[in-house]
């Protein structure tokens, strides 16, 4: 979001801070190679949420488990299992990343509040992800996996794209919904 003045006004700060004038031209400082790591990063991380969604036959149909196969309840269990451990460290590799970058780019990072409200937002979505997971661990527990599936994959898309909208295209320099 900009304003008159070409200053980015960020969506959930309620005014336009000095320190955020930063930002104006964030996007130009930063380099090649780091926006390289960061799109690679945000594609790895939906690619792996578009697995975790395939995985399920039934997601589209809003269906259970109770018609599938044992070894594919198996199957899908297994694949859960893996997602809880591989998601979250990506998601923290990436985080760490993208703070690193973030911190090299903007000037004076330290003592910058969109920089700061940033780092909050990733630990809180560190914390709602890993609450998630056990969640969905029940219904895999339970024998379906595919609403285990079906939450992760929805709230999870929802959390990250409001994300990228509100934080990561302000420091990227694009409006995207993309993480
Ligand atoms: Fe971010
Ligand atoms: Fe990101």
């Amino acid at each position: 979001m900009v304003n008159g003045k070409g200053r980015i006004l960020h969506p959930l700060l309620n005014n336009s801070v000095d320190s955020m004038s930063q930002l104006d031209d964030v996007s130009n400082n930063l380099s090649p190679a780091d926006r390289q790591i960061i799109d690679e990063e945000h594609e790895r991380l939906e690619q792996f949420l578009h697995d975790l969604r395939d995985t399920c036959e039934n997601f589209s149909a809003h269906g259970n488990c109770y018609h599938c196969s044992r070894a594919q309840v198996a199957t899908c269990q297994g694949r859960l299992t893996s997602f809880f451990y591989d998601f979250l460290d990506l998601v923290a590799e990436h985080f760490e990343n993208e703070e690193r970058i973030m911190s090299n780019t903007l000037l004076i990072a330290d003592d910058d509040q969109y920089f700061r409200q940033h780092q909050a937002e990733h630990a809180r979505l560190i914390r709602e992800v890993r609450e998630l997971m056990y969640e969905s661990a029940v219904f895999s527990n339970q024998g379906n996996p595919s609403e285990a599936i079906r939450r992760l994959f929805l709230k999870i898309s929802e959390m990250f794209g409001e994300h990228a909208h509100a934080f990561d295209s302000a420091f990227l320099g694009e409006k995207t919904n993309h993480f």
